[in-house]
């Protein structure tokens, strides 16, 4: 059988309930947060692809600028040459396009193999109970201090914040595919996230420069999240990182979560090795295909 695949604008509405049963059905689910939000939001610029029986949306595709691509197939609907329609759909728009395979479950690897495509990044999920974490506020040098964003903001007023928030941003990943190269929209982009939590990102300032940021997340089950740390380049290799992860990890953990996970990416030894000294272990892995 060959499935017809059709281009679609902003398919949100008819594309959540096959989201949620992909993932009531995997335990993981298929779509990241930018894709989640690509099915809404034009700003993201992502293009859709869906598959639809008796008028129901069973199969989505979302192919993102840079050729990132992700795709889910219904549960009910797998096994019948959807998602390989879907991939090659895909693959014509953007040759070289990596596909995500959050899990890295078992259908995903077979259509992989059944394309030729090969791992070409894998990312993991990192996690720590938080009766594991050290309780209490960083230790940090003489002149250094710790404020959240609305501390922060109160302090040196918004756009002196962010302008310096965005710097170290850069600085840090400048060498990442999705973090680095931020502008002050694609950071107020990021803060619309039902999520954000202006509290939830702490700030560590040496005097009145910005010398770290950890930025925390937390999902709705109460896990937290270190959804993003960042260290100018000046500032590292002299231990700041632990204060800086104990300042996210001391917020998430006196709000409640039980626990705490990190996404990090496999080829980046230090940080892992760093990650199990803390007491974090691998408990989820996503990977692209390309
Ligand atoms: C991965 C996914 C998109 C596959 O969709 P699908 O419509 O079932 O895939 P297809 O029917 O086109 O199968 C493609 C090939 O993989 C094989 N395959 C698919 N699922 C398989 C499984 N669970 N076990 C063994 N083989 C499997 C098929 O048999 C087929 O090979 P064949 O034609 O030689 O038999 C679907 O399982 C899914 O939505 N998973 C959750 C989201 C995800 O992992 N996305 C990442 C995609 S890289």
């Amino acid at each position: 059988m060959t499935a017809d695949i059709l281009s679609a604008q902003l398919p949100g509405d008819r594309v959540r309930p096959l989201l949620e049963a992909a993932e009531a059905h995997d335990g993981i689910a298929a779509f990241s947060e930018a894709f989640v939000q690509g099915l809404d939001d034009d700003r993201v610029r992502h293009i859709h692809f869906l598959s639809e029986h008796d008028g129901e949306v069973v199969a989505c595709a979302g192919l993102a600028e840079d050729g990132s691509a992700e795709l889910v197939v219904h549960p009910e609907h797998r096994r019948a040459g959807i998602g390989e329609a879907l991939a090659r759909k895909v693959r014509a728009e953007h040759a070289d396009a990596g596909l995500w395979a959050h899990g890295n479950l078992p259908g995903a690897q077979a259509l992989a193999a059944k394309l030729g495509l090969k791992v070409a990044r894998e990312l993991l999920v990192m996690g720590i109970s938080a009766d594991d974490i050290a309780h209490g506020a960083p230790e940090l040098p003489a002149g250094f201090e710790a404020l959240d964003y609305v501390g922060a903001v109160e302090r040196w007023g918004r756009d002196a914040v962010e302008k310096q928030w965005l710097e170290v941003n850069n600085d840090a990943f400048s060498w990442h595919p999705e973090q680095g190269g931020w502008d002050v929209e694609r950071l107020h982009r990021a803060m619309e996230a039902e999520w954000f939590d202006p509290a939830g990102v702490q700030l560590l300032y040496d005097g009145d420069q910005l010398a770290g940021f950890h930025w925390t997340k937390r999902h709705p089950d109460g896990t937290g999240e270190v959804y993003v740390v960042g260290l100018a380049s000046r500032y590292r290799g002299e231990g700041m990182g632990g204060p800086l992860m104990q300042a996210g990890l001391q917020h998430l953990v006196e709000g409640g979560s039980p626990q705490v996970i990190l996404y990090v990416e496999a080829d980046n030894i230090p940080a892992v090795k760093r990650y199990e000294q803390l007491g974090f272990e691998v408990c989820e892995s996503h990977v692209v295909y390309q």
